[in-house]
C-alpha cells in the first residue's frame, strides 16, 4: 500500500508544482496518474521513487514513512519514456544487469536464469542476444519492463512508457503491460495524459490539474459522475457539449430557448440550485436528433464525421455549437433537425466549477 499524506513540492527556483497531494493506493492495484502536460505527474513519481525529496508531507509504504530511505532500498521498478537501455549491451545483459549489481548481487548463472525466466513471461526471449539499436520502440519497450521486473519489485512506476510507440503497437503494449502487472502481482502506477489509455488500462485513475488531484476513481465513474468540470471536460471523446446557463424563476435559461427546472432529477441534485450562472453540461451520446417534438428546433447539421460504427454530428445555431453522436446509418449533412436531450444524465456545475447535479 501506498500512502500519499499532504504532500507538497516546491522547486529551487520557487515554483510549487504540487500543493498539497493525499492518495492511497491499494496493493495489487495498477493506477493511472492522468493529467495534461506539466501538472506534476512525474514529480509524484520521482518523489515515490526517492529521486525527488518532498518539501512537505509524507510517503509511507505499508504505513511506514520512506522520506528518508535511499532510492535503492525502495524497492522500485522505474521505466521511463526514453527506455535508457545500455547501448553496448545484448538484451540479455541489459535484462540481467540490475541482479548483478548492489549489496544483494547474484553470480552470473543464477542471474541468467531469472532474467531467461522474466524473458519468457514479456515474450522477449528470441531477442536475447541482440543489441538496442537494432530493436523496435515497441521491443525495446519490453526489454525496458523486464529490466524493471526482475529486481521483483514491490511498486512498478512507469512514466508515459508508451509515448514514442505507433497507435496500433500502443494498443498492444498497454494490453501486454496490464496483463503483465496482473500476473506478476505486482502494484503499479502508470503515467499518461492520454484519456483513452487511462480508462482503458487502470483498476482506478487519479486525475489531475495544476498540481492538484480532481479526483480519484473508477474510470467508470470519472466517465459517468465526473466530480467537476475540469474532469467532465477532460473525460470523454468526442468532448462533452458546454453550455452556459441563467438559472432563475425555476427555469434554466439557454439564451435561445428556457427549460424548467422540473426536468432536472431530484434525486441527482447534490445541492439545491439556487439562481445564478452555471455551465451545463451533456455527453453527444445524450443529444438525440429528431424530426419534430425536440427541445432546440432547428438546428442545422454542418459537418458529420464518421468514425467507425458510430458518427458524429455537429449542429449549429446562432453561434451555439452540439455535437451528438448516433450510429453511422443515421448519418446525415445539411439538414435541419431538432434536438432533445437526456437530462437524466447531464450535469450542471456551478461558476466555480463544482457539480452541483
Ligand atoms: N526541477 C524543476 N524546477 C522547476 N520546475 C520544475 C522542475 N521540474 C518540473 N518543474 C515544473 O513542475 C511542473 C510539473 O512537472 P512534471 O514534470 O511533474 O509534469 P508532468 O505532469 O509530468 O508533465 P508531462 O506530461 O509534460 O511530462 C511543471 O510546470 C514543470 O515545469
Ligand atoms: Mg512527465
Amino acid at each position: 500500500m501506498i500512502d500519499l499524506i499532504n504532500l507538497n513540492k516546491k522547486f529551487d527556483n520557487g515554483f510549487t508544482a504540487l500543493e498539497s497531494i493525499n492518495f492511497t493506493i491499494e496493493k495489487g492495484d495498477l493506477v493511472c496518474l492522468l493529467g495534461p502536460s506539466g501538472c506534476g505527474k512525474s514529480t509524484i513519481l520521482n518523489l515515490i521513487a526517492g529521486l525527488l525529496t518532498p518539501t512537505a508531507g509524507d510517503i509511507q509504504f505499508n504505513g511506514k514513512s520512506v522520506v528518508a530511505t535511499a532510492p535503492k532500498e525502495r524497492n522500485i521498478g522505474f521505466v521511463f519514456q526514453n527506455y535508457a537501455l545500455y547501448p553496448h549491451m545484448t538484451v540479455l545483459e541489459n535484462v540481467m544487469f540490475p541482479l548483478t549489481v548492489g549489496k544483494n548481487k547474484l553470480d552470473k548463472s543464477s542471474a541468467k536464469a531469472i532474467a531467461e525466466e522474466y524473458m519468457k513471461l514479456t515474450n522477449i526471449e528470441e531477442l536475447s542476444s541482440k543489441k538496442p539499436e537494432t530493436l523496435s520502440g515497441g521491443q525495446q519497450q519490453r526489454v525496458a519492463i523486464t529490466r524493471a521486473l526482475v529486481q521483483k519489485p514491490d511498486i512498478l512506476l512507469l512514466d508515459e512508457p508508451l509515448s514514442n510507440l505507433d497507435a496500433r503497437l500502443r494498443l498492444r503494449i498497454r494490453e501486454e503491460i496490464r496483463r503483465l502487472v496482473k500476473e506478476v502481482g505486482i502494484t503499479a502506477i502508470f503515467v499518461t495524459h492520454d484519456q483513452e489509455e487511462a480508462l482503458s488500462i487502470s483498476d482506478k485513475i487519479i486525475l489531475m490539474n495544476e498540481g492538484v488531484v480532481q479526483q480519484y476513481a473508477l474510470p467508470e465513474e470519472l466517465y459517468l459522475e465526473p466530480a467537476n468540470l475540469f474532469v467532465a471536460n477532460f473525460i470523454g471523446s468526442p468532448i462533452i457539449n458546454t453550455m452556459k446557463v441563467e438559472v432563475s424563476n425555476s427555469r434554466m435559461n439557454f439564451g435561445d430557448f428556457t427549460v424548467p427546472l422540473s426536468v432536472l432529477l431530484e434525486s441527482r441534485k447534490k445541492t439545491e440550485i439556487q439562481d445564478g450562472s452555471y455551465t451545463f453540461a451533456i455527453r453527444p451520446e445524450d443529444v438525440k436528433p429528431e424530426l419534430s417534438g425536440g427541445l432546440i428546433d432547428e438546428m442545422m447539421v454542418g459537418e458529420s464525421e464518421i468514425i467507425g460504427r458510430d458518427c458524429i454530428l455537429r449542429f449549429e445555431k446562432n453561434g451555439l455549437v452540439i455535437k451528438s453522436i448516433v450510429s453511422v446509418e443515421q448519418a446525415i449533412k445539411n439538414e435541419l433537425r431538432q434536438l432533445s436531450f437526456n437530462f437524466n444524465k447531464a450535469f450542471l456545475f456551478d461558476e466555480s466549477g463544482k457539480r452541483v447535479y
